[in-house]
């Protein structure tokens, strides 16, 4: 597939169809996420892939507690600061109003997305060490990154949710994430339901002359 092309498909999809992703496909996908760069080639991620019956059991059980009004935990929240500057905010709540605006005020099909994890066959788990300079972080972006875009190159949807680590207590009762591991992100692959209108919402982009300068 053309660059371009990978570009404009690796979107947010909120809405998986039923079908699985074969285990050869993940691997080739995690096969070029591996050739990520990061610092001093530390390569510090982990990726745990969950599919079949743990996928819906997990799902299960997040539903329940998010039901049930249960806090999500998520480790990045206890490893660092959880703080907005003014920039990302504005840029956050843009996006809750643009796709408030999108669904017509019915944002309950937004919620259920998230309680049903997107409905993801496939659900990938990124994890860095607890001790991990920030440096570590910025490399399981990159990590991730080329994850998602492989995803698109190979016909797989691709959706970076931190919905998906909410409760990373009940995440380690099924895969074997050591406690010295931050669960960083989760990453749900599958095929998009083409007939779900949450996934035809396109998210906009900041002016390009208002992130990047150019000093000559
Ligand atoms: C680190 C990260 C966490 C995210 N968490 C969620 C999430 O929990 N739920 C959700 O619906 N979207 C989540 N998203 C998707 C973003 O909302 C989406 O990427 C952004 O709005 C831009 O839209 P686009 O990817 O369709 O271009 C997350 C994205 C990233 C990169």
């Amino acid at each position: 597939m053309e660059f371009e092309e990978v570009l404009e498909k690796e979107r947010a999809v909120r809405k998986f169809t039923d079908q699985r992703v074969s285990e050869k496909t993940v691997r080739a996908i995690l096969a070029d996420a591996q050739r990520s760069p990061s610092l001093l080639n530390s390569q510090p991620w982990r990726a745990y892939v969950a599919s079949g019956d743990v996928v819906k059991e997990i799902r299960a059980k997040f539903k329940k507690l998010t039901e049930s009004g249960e806090q999500p935990r998520e480790d990045f929240a206890s490893v660092m600061k959880v703080e907005w500057d003014t920039y990302p905010s504005q840029n956050m709540a843009t996006m809750s109003d643009t796709l408030n605006y999108f669904l017509r005020g019915e944002m309950k099909q937004f919620d259920e997305a998230q309680i049903t994890l997107f409905n993801a066959p496939t659900l990938v788990f990124l994890t860095i060490p607890k001790k991990s300079p920030a440096w570590s972080i910025f490399d399981l972006g990159a990590f991730a990154q080329t994850l998602m875009l492989s995803a698109v190159d190979h016909g797989i949807s691709a959706m970076p949710a931190h919905a998906i680590v909410r409760y990373p207590d009940i995440i380690r009762q099924y895969m074997p994430i050591g406690e010295d591991e931050a669960i960083g992100m989760g990453i749900g692959l599958g095929y998009k339901d083409k007939r779900a209108s949450i996934n035809d919402y396109r998210s906009v982009r900041e002016n390009l002359d208002r992130v990047v300068k150019f000093i000559k």
